[in-house]
């Protein structure tokens, strides 16, 4: 089973070099190449640190310092990284609905950066974009209370310009909110065991074992992709597992590619939280797509005693053709082999219903906002923008009003798809080209795919906090096209 495994992760190596030299020649070739070293040999699957802050008064309060540091994804090769409190991605932040948090968010870096707090709702002065700006050796502390439902969202550099530069080196960690709804439910959550993060990434290595982050033409136009998969910052993962049930907590965490996932048996899983939490009855699936910046949280089933690899379809070259209704990301992976153990502890049986989630509708609904995709030019010419403009941060593009809902159609007639992300809220899908989304879509987002020839219509509101001066944001979350200007600031009066 592993010799299967890894023989085929090197055959696949050597297959993207091909495929990267055939199309682009040796310019992208040499800024892709992989660390040609021996391969991995399976590794266990690391499990970012649980950290549940320390409570001073009523607060929850988080020490996070942005730092650089070394990460051996490969045996002996010492990779240079970002981390936050370590070298790598950051802790998984676990908070209750109803609590007050502070971040302390000290910049240990020789650069600018920002640390966003993607999914929640928050104050605009909380929210890490890129006009909360951290000096190098300064510390951000906002505080906030955490409205959101349970829900796995995540944190991310927004630095301006250098998001997609900082996210790859890896500032980027997980945030796992219960309330008392989900814990009412009878559902995995013991972190770890039965309730593992799983931050989805793909890097690509030089020769040296570096993975610097190269802005070759080819990832400014169809995002910085690589040909080697981690989970959680582990090259070749596998977790023991020791329950009939586990519960995955997926985050496509990488730049620009989209994933097709599924397991490599084919066996069913059980989808039961989108974007922004649980959805109303859990979705029954064997594929799930997921775009930069998604999360959804699984449980398989385990009691087979068979192996489960969890795995990326191809999803096509990027470009036009098949492969644009994909977008960026073209290779298949093997992202993560779940073990079970030899006997496993029964897990209670998925409940039928999760959460109360009302009623989708546009009756009564007068405010529509249109928000297009747009890519034009190529190569160095190529832009990206948003009902053709490029972000400007002395430019406010949009103004709502606080508690009003509206429709937001975003339109897609560019050649590759876009993962259309709002701040500050968690949205429903309306309809994709006048169709009901798929039954993993019908719950809270804040991030979705929008294919090319497509008009997704979503519908918005701003419940919670005013502020007329401070922006936040909506992009797209291919973070190359972020960076190249296509975002818009809005402020909620
Ligand atoms: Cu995940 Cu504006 O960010
Ligand atoms: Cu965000
Ligand atoms: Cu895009």
């Amino acid at each position: 089973m592993i010799k299967t495994n890894m023989s085929r992760r090197s055959a696949l190596k050597l297959g993207g070099a091909a495929i990267a030299i055939a199309t682009v020649g040796g310019f992208y070739a040499s800024s892709t190449a992989s660390y040609a070293g021996p391969p991995n040999a399976p590794r266990p699957l690391q499990i970012p640190p649980l950290d549940t802050g320390k409570m001073q008064g009523n607060v929850r309060v988080f020490d996070m310092q942005v730092q650089a540091g070394k990460t051996e994804f490969f045996e002996g090769v010492k990779t240079d990284t970002l981390g936050i409190n370590g070298s790598y991605l950051g802790p998984t932040l676990r908070m209750k609905t109803g609590d007050t948090v502070r971040m302390n968010v000290a910049n240990g870096l020789s650069e600018t950066t920002t640390l966003h707090w993607h999914g929640f709702n928050l104050p605009a002065r909380a929210d890490g974009g890129p006009h909360q700006e951290i000096a190098p050796g300064a510390v951000w502390s906002p505080e906030f209370e955490v409205r959101d439902k349970a829900a796995t969202m995540w944190y991310h550099s927004h630095q301006l310009h250098k998001t997609a530069d900082q996210v790859w080196a890896g500032m980027a960690g997980l945030v796992v909110i219960d309330d008392d709804e989900s814990g009412a439910l009878d559902l995995p959550d013991t972190y770890g065991v039965d309730d593992i993060p799983v931050v989805l990434q793909d890097r690509s290595f030089r020769r040296n074992g570096q993975m610097p982050y190269s802005s070759s033409m080819h990832s400014r136009m169809m995002g910085m992709t690589g040909d080697i998969p981690m989970v959680n910052g582990t090259v070749a993962p596998y977790f023991e597992v020791t329950t009939s049930l586990i519960r995955l907590r997926l985050l496509n965490g990488a730049n620009a590619s989209i994933y097709v996932l599924g397991f490599a048996d084919g066996r069913t899983f059980s989808q039961i939280s989108s974007d922004g939490g649980l959805l109303a009855a859990p979705a029954q699936m064997q594929s799930l797509r997921l775009a930069p910046g998604e999360r959804a949280d699984i449980v398989v089933d385990m009691s087979d005693g068979g192996v489960a690899t969890l795995r990326s379809a191809a999803t096509g070259g990027g470009g036009g053709g098949m492969g644009g209704m994909m977008g960026a990301a073209g290779q298949p992976f093997d992202f993560l082999e779940l073990r079970p153990a030899a006997s496993l502890t029964t897990s209670p049986a998925l409940p039928d219903r999760l959460a109360d989630l009302p009623v989708v509708s546009d009756s009564g609904v007068t405010k529509t906002r249109g928000f297009e995709l747009q890519m034009s030019g190529m190569g160095p010419f190529a832009k990206f923008l948003i009902n053709s403009k490029s972000m400007a941060m002395d430019r406010i593009d949009e103004v709502v009003e606080k508690g009003v809902t509206e429709i937001w159609e975003v339109s897609n007639f560019s050649p590759m798809a876009h993962p259309f992300h709002v701040h500050n809220t968690q949205f429903r899908i309306l309809d994709r080209n006048g169709a009901t989304p798929n039954a993993g879509e019908r719950g809270l987002k804040d991030t979705i795919l929008v294919n090319p020839q497509e008009r997704v219509r979503i519908l918005v509101r701003f419940e919670h906090y005013t502020d007329p001066e401070r922006p936040y944001m909506y992009h797209c979350h291919i973070l190359e096209h972020e960076d190249a200007g296509m975002m818009g600031q809005f402020t909620v009066v």
